[in-house]
């Protein structure tokens, strides 16, 4: 019996990925740029089955096997990781625990498509290197594509499957940044992400403009990383994450993942910012808001945000690792 056990946590962007060139592919409009997150991870068992086996193949999520519906997106990833390295469609038993509170606003998706990757090459005992575990994460979603490696990630969007593929930048960065992920909102987001950027990038009219500034930010980034300056840093994630929500304003219809509560938290941050308290904030395709600071204001900042939004749960995190084989 063949079973691959592996662990990846989830990775925020910093440069957001807002569109797909190609959407079987998932290959990006934009390159992005992250930080894997050591507070959220997923683990993954992939087991797979005898061929003798009347059992069908069966997805669990925190111990809930999954019905068929659910698990339609995972069982069409296996085919597609089984087609590719032309393996027969031999049946698998998959169990997934998610560390990831869905009341932190981070999508679980990054850690979860790059856990079943490398559970996937380890079962099967392929020969792949990070390089490739980052395409076939991508396959699966494209913000797992980053979640294959530690620290700050850059997602080069390449122009095909071989060369749209994750590059660490700095594995384990010494910078004094971390993210406090404030659960502010619960309402479920009404448009998925695969959804909101298609919309974007077939309609809006300052779609061209986007890519380019968003090409422009993680060269910056890049720069803002090595000169461990956290305030650059801090700026220009602020600034890619309004430019995204900003975008969804202009589609055709238009559509926004802002509720009034991520404002009220946006002008907290701004307010803190003119008390000499530096943070900044981004958001994904989702309500919620994650700041970003330095450790010794962690405490100030989560108790302004408690006083001033109703005692609203915060989870503090750090720089992660990239994925990992457990065993
Ligand atoms: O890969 P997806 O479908 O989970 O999309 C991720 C989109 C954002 O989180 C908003 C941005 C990003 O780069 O992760």
């Amino acid at each position: 019996m063949r079973i691959g056990k592996a662990r990846a946590h989830t990775n925020i962007a910093l440069i957001k990925y807002w569109g797909k060139a190609n959407n079987q592919l998932k290959l990006p409009q934009n390159s992005s740029l992250s930080m894997t997150l050591d507070a959220f991870y997923t683990d993954t068992n992939f087991q797979l089955l005898e061929q003798s086996t009347t059992t069908e193949s069966s997805f669990s999520l925190n111990n809930v096997v999954q019905e068929p519906a659910s698990s339609r997106r995972v069982f069409d990833y296996i085919e597609t990781l089984q087609d590719r390295y032309r393996l027969p469609h031999d049946k698998f038993k998959i169990q997934t625990t998610n560390h990831v509170p869905t009341s932190a606003g981070l999508a679980s998706s990054s850690s979860a498509f790059a856990a079943l990757a490398q559970a996937f090459v380890a079962a099967y005992q392929l020969d792949v290197d990070k390089q490739e575990l980052s395409r076939l994460a991508r396959l699966g979603s494209g913000s797992a594509t980053r979640s294959i490696y530690g620290g700050f990630v850059e997602w080069q969007k390449g122009t095909d499957d071989q060369d749209s593929i994750a590059m660490p930048i700095d594995e384990q960065p010494t910078i004094d940044l971390c993210l406090l992920a404030v659960e502010i909102n619960f309402a479920s987001k009404g448009i998925s992400s695969t959804a909101g950027m298609q919309q974007v990038v077939n309609t809006s009219p300052y779609y061209g403009v986007w890519r380019t500034e968003a090409e422009r930010g993680v060269i910056q980034m890049k720069q803002a990383i090595k000169a461990n300056d956290f305030t650059a840093i801090g700026t220009l994630a602020e600034r890619s994450a309004l430019a995204m929500h900003a975008l969804n304003f202009t589609a055709n219809p238009p559509f926004t993942y802002l509720e009034p509560e991520t404002i009220h938290a946006i002008k907290l941050v701004e307010q803190l910012r003119i008390q000499g308290i530096e943070c900044y904030f981004t958001i994904d395709a989702g309500p919620n808001v994650k700041i970003l600071c330095q450790l010794r204001n962690v405490k100030e900042i989560t108790e302004r945000f408690k006083e001033e939004l109703g005692n609203v749960n915060i989870i503090k995190a750090s720089f992660g690792p990239g994925v990992i084989n457990l065993d």
